[in-house]
């Protein structure tokens, strides 16, 4: 399957007047986003809307019982002018799995790439050009509209896809950040942290505000249940590198860490592309020392290197530095970029 959008003519005339290298990553109201409401046991046939407002009842189950999920994923605008999407049929698939999880209808898989594609389209002028730093961040979303009073799942639902240009995740970029060891959890064994749930995301966001009042970038939170093993960042997940330039994806024992797709591409891209040793095993905090890089990935994060962790009070500084992104990082991070910018060829089906 290729998802490439092909556009003719002279729309670059067209792109916003934006400061592109300096924009951070948050919401612009760009001009089209696509909606498809869910009502009778049937998805409606969706269309392109100026309005960003959404409507809903004092009651919609999305309100009180947080009967939602989302999606990240990006447009770029290539080396030779093309706009392209990375893999959005993952993100198709993993909107299907989390809406299972919550006892929603799923949104089609193709009909989730087609309208990823006519929403980019719409939005062309928004997409940041080659080169600039910054990108079209996708959001898709989806939520209970329907009345609910009881604990249950709703009737109706909204699907939703707009867009934002954004830059780099962290201030600074490609700069190493100091991250910490959180005593909060993330997700329960076994509960919905392999999901993109909202609800996750709300668990995290008093740890995230404490651990920046502590001068902290991120929190790293381990296993609820013992507490021994790395998962991930909340908004990232979590890759190491071994003395001998292996890869150390950490894995869970509890299924509570998001599937990122930026990880599973990067874990190709390290043993099919680089010919790299890749291991995906559960990971001790005790043996992260041993490692000498440490990044976030995903579709926000990109590859994003950490140069320390602080464990109360403990430092775990990495051979990489607080400099630049450590050697490994580097290699990873402009391949996959490449792959994404369009300069190094792509797997079949990636762009
Ligand atoms: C993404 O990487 O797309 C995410 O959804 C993470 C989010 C915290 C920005």
């Amino acid at each position: 399957m290729i998802h490439i959008h092909v556009l003719e003519g002279d729309w670059k005339m067209s792109k916003k007047n934006l400061d592109w290298a300096n924009i951070g990553f948050s919401y612009m109201v760009a001009d089209k986003r696509y909606v498809s409401n869910y009502k009778d046991g049937k998805w409606d046939d969706g269309t392109l809307t100026e309005n960003s407002m959404i409507t809903i009842s004092e009651d919609a189950g999305v309100l009180h019982y947080a009967q939602e999920c989302f999606e990240g994923l990006k447009a770029y605008e290539t080396e030779d002018g093309r706009i392209v999407t990375f893999r959005p049929d993952l993100n198709a698939k993993r909107m299907v799995d989390s809406a299972n999880r919550l006892e929603m209808p799923p949104f089609p898989e193709d009909r989730f790439i087609k309208a990823v594609e006519e929403v980019v389209a719409a939005n062309k002028d928004w997409v940041p050009p080659y080169g600039s730093g910054a990108t079209l961040y996708v959001r898709p979303v989806m939520f209970a509209t329907g009345n609910v009073i009881g604990v249950k799942p709703a009737d109706e639902y909204q699907f939703r896809i707009f867009v934002t240009p954004v830059g780099p995740y962290f201030k600074g970029g490609a700069k190493p950040i100091v991250v910490k060891i959180s005593d909060f959890d993330r997700a329960a064994p076994h509960g919905t942290g392999n999901i993109k749930a909202g609800l996750n995301y709300a668990m995290s966001l008093h740890a995230i505000v404490t651990a920046h009042e502590e001068g902290f970038a991120e929190n790293v939170y381990l296993d609820a249940e013992s507490r021994t093993y790395i998962e991930e960042t909340g908004g990232a997940n979590i890759i190491f590198v071994t003395k001998d330039g292996g890869l150390v994806v950490p894995q869970s024992h509890t299924d509570s860490i998001l599937p990122s797709i930026t990880r599973r591409s990067i874990v190709y891209v390290a043993r099919e592309i680089l010919g790299m040793k890749v291991e995906e095993r559960p990971v001790k905090l005790s043996e992260v020392p041993e490692f000498v890089e440490m990044g976030l990935c995903g579709t926000a994060a990109v590859i994003s290197p950490v140069g320390k962790i602080n464990d109360h009070g403990k430092e775990i500084c990495f051979a990489s530095g607080m400099d630049d992104m450590g050697p490994v990082m580097k290699k990873l991070y402009d391949t996959l970029t490449g792959i994404q910018m369009g300069t190094v060829p792509a797997p079949e089906g990636w762009i």
